[in-house]
């Protein structure tokens, strides 16, 4: 892999008004054209499904050992964490991509209306255990020292206290749950779910400048179907960051490879209701892995249609081919890496702490150090979650953090018998 590739890939994805006039619609939007369009994003998911395939048979430990290993932001993050100076809490890999989502698009914060008055406000839905607010208030911490207040934040996500939470959908660590308790909205029912009505009901007439949504279900028992399975999750997070964005406000979603109808609607929905629209995969998100971050900015202030057009799908098309050769080439890269392992004692030292310093220039974060006094995010207690029989157990950063995150992380695959 090529240095200058693990750092963050942008495309920017093209508006309905730029690719074709309503004249032109009326004559290619036809359903066997659509269909015909559709079938080409899936070939390109078929082709990724072919290559993932390839990694039936590896035993699931050792290859996720193997993309570990491989990996910059593993070291990136644990020198992190080694660091005592740094005391931004949740220093996950979800707080490394949205930290480099950051410092990539500072524009996300900068063309902010009203950011340096005040005025800065952010949503976070589907947000525990809270690693996305934290890397927000460092980077608050680290590049808007000047203006005198913090981010006001909230967020939603499913209830870890509620009696009826799915142990397997709900993230246990719940330290600043506890910690800022009337930041956090659970809804009208309490469960914190999305998808149930007046799930955002507690935060009426509050509308905000950033919302992000990183929404994920636990695929792994069908992790061929990851895009498919998320895409009611993902419609209703892209809805609800429309309904609570201000005119002018930004907003990053995550989503999956970006081949199916779902996704894609969303895309063009997104195109057609901001200004400014891209797919962004981080260096810190692993590169053989289908997540990508959808980065909108500025909103019009309406949510135009979840439809597809014709002349956006034939427009895009290339786009989403880039990010899917991306993946295929990391996997081949990295089963490629696993094959010569066997024979032969490879030193990947040099190569993985390189890409390492890349990363983390990249980032800046040398400047984090000793600005984390200041992020407002200072916990009390040990991250940690409550057991239901009420009792505080301190969370293990790598194992007890994201129980079915991390398994997504890594293709999953059958075990050869
Ligand atoms: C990948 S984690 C989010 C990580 C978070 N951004 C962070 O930085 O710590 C995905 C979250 O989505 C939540 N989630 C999944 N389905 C949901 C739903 N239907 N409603 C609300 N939250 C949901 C999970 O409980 C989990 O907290």
């Amino acid at each position: 892999m090529e240095l200058e590739e693990i750092l963050l890939e942008r495309s920017t994805l093209k508006r309905k008004r730029v690719i074709a006039n309503e004249l032109d619609n009326d004559f290619t939007n036809t359903p066997e054209r659509l269909a015909e369009l559709y079938g080409q994003y899936a070939k390109l998911r078929a082709e990724l499904l072919e290559q993932q395939r390839q990694l039936s048979g590896l035993e699931i430990t050792k290859w996720h050992e193997t993309t570990t290993q491989l990996h910059p932001a593993s070291e990136v993050l644990k020198d992190l964490r080694e660091d005592k100076t740094i005391k931004a809490p949740l220093l996950t890999q979800a707080w490394l991509k949205f930290y480099e989502i950051l410092w990539n698009v500072p524009e996300l914060i900068a063309d902010s209306p009203n950011v340096g008055k005040g005025g800065f406000n952010s949503l976070h839905l589907c947000e525990a255990p809270g690693a996305f607010i934290s890397a927000l208030l460092q980077y608050w911490a680290s590049e808007y020292r000047r203006y005198n207040y913090f981010p006001d934040w909230r967020a939603a996500t499913l209830n870890p206290h509620h009696e009826e939470s799915d142990p397997g959908a709900v993230i246990r660590v719940d330290t600043l749950i506890l910690e800022f308790p009337h930041r956090w909205v659970f809804g009208t029912d309490n469960t914190g779910n999305i998808f149930n009505f007046g799930s955002l009901a507690n935060l009426k007439g509050k509308q905000f400048s950033l919302v992000t949504g990183d929404g994920g279900v636990d695929c792994s028992a069908d992790p061929e179907f990851q895009e498919e399975n998320s895409a009611e999750l993902k419609t209703s997070e892209y809805k609800a960051i429309c309904y609570k964005l201000k005119n002018k406000g930004n907003a990053v979603l995550k989503l999956f490879c970006c081949c199916h109808e779902s996704s894609l609607k969303i895309l063009e929905s997104a195109a057609s209701s901001f200004q400014i629209v891209e797919l962004v995969k981080p260096a810190s998100s692993k590169a053989g892995n289908s997540e990508l971050y959808l980065i909108m900015r500025g909103y019009f202030g309406r949510m135009a249609p979840l439809e597809n057009s014709a002349g956006f799908l034939e427009a895009n098309l290339d786009v989403i081919r880039f990010f899917i050769n991306r993946q295929r080439k990391a996997i081949a890269d990295n089963l490629e890496f696993e094959k010569c392992n066997k024979d032969w004692n490879i030193d990947m030292s040099q190569f993985v702490l390189s890409n390492k310093q890349i990363l983390s220039n990249k980032m800046n974060l040398a400047n984090l150090k000793g600005t984390s006094a200041n992020s407002g995010l200072t916990l009390r207690v040990a991250v940690g979650y409550t057991t239901h029989a009420g009792i505080r157990k301190n969370a293990d950063i790598l194992s007890d953090f994201f129980p079915f995150h991390q398994r997504n992380n890594t293709p999953t695959f059958e075990k050869k018998n």
